[in-house]
């Protein structure tokens, strides 16, 4: 299989700019050797600071948002123009917290999606089910419509670019992990539905990361999963002590 293992931290609303400047640093020092594909996701306000550090190295740099609007009126948003300018190379999108803390839908998170895309960006598109969603046994209706509708519109040449990270929302934040057994259904089903909509051949390429309290001591037996091929690290990505393990974990 020749799907690269992709660790990915989202910093989330932390840190200021010496904080993450040590941090960047510890991480460029300890992952120098990783063999895998490393990614930092800080605040627009640290990404400066961020890129200065990283740049050259094995980290690449992700911006956890951005706005569905190339430029002009739009108090408070930053734009693709902006974070391609200060190095960015990756954009989340559809994150939990976007989805139902600040109400993005489906149809907005596609027109960030796609312009993401239209400039360049690799796209990380996060899906992923409610507690009560997984209790009436509709985890795969909401991850299929998650994935169709965030990808409407996507090339097969686009889908190169775009991750998709499977995060459980009652799995963020809560130390409650999805069991790799049912990670790794989710993951195994979604890349179904890739194929189903781009064929076999991007279906086997894309890469799914997992999310939702990623720790050390859970993150081998997750990667360990056939479908599962990196992780979207939130919590344990804020220290370069829990991080490093779990970046290159064996
Ligand atoms: P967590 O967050 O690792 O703190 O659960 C994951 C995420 O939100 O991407």
């Amino acid at each position: 299989m020749s799907r690269n293992y992709y660790m990915a931290g989202n910093w989330k609303m932390h840190m200021t700019r010496t904080e993450a400047a040590q941090l960047a640093q510890d991480l460029v020092s300890q992952l120098r050797d990783g063999k895998h594909k490393y990614l930092v996701a800080p605040s627009f306000t640290l990404l400066e600071t961020v890129s200065a550090m990283i740049e050259g190295t094995n980290i690449q740099l992700g911006a956890q948002n951005c706005a569905a609007e190339e430029q002009g009126a739009h108090t408070g948003e930053v734009s693709v123009l902006q974070l391609k300018d200060l190095g960015v190379h990756t954009i989340i999108l559809g994150h939990s917290e976007r989805r139902h803390v600040y109400k993005e839908d489906d149809a907005l998170i596609n027109k960030k999606v796609k312009l993401a895309l239209k400039h360049g960006f690799e796209v990380i598109l996060c899906i992923g089910e409610l507690l009560e969603e997984r209790e009436a046994g509709k985890v795969e209706e909401v991850c299929e419509a998650q994935t169709v509708k965030g990808l409407e519109g996507v090339s097969v040449a686009d889908l190169g670019s775009v991750v998709i990270a499977y995060e459980p929302v009652w799995a963020i934040g809560t130390g409650k992990t999805a069991t790799p057994q049912d990670a790794e259904a989710v993951h195994a089903f979604v890349r179904k539905v890739i194929a189903r909509l781009y064929g076999d051949d991007a279906a086997s390429k894309i890469v799914i990361q997992y999310g939702g309290s990623v720790k050390a001591d859970n993150a081998a037996q997750l990667m360990a999963m056939e479908n599962i091929d990196g992780a979207l690290v939130g919590g344990a990505s804020l220290k370069a002590d829990s991080f490093i393990p779990i970046a290159k974990f064996a």
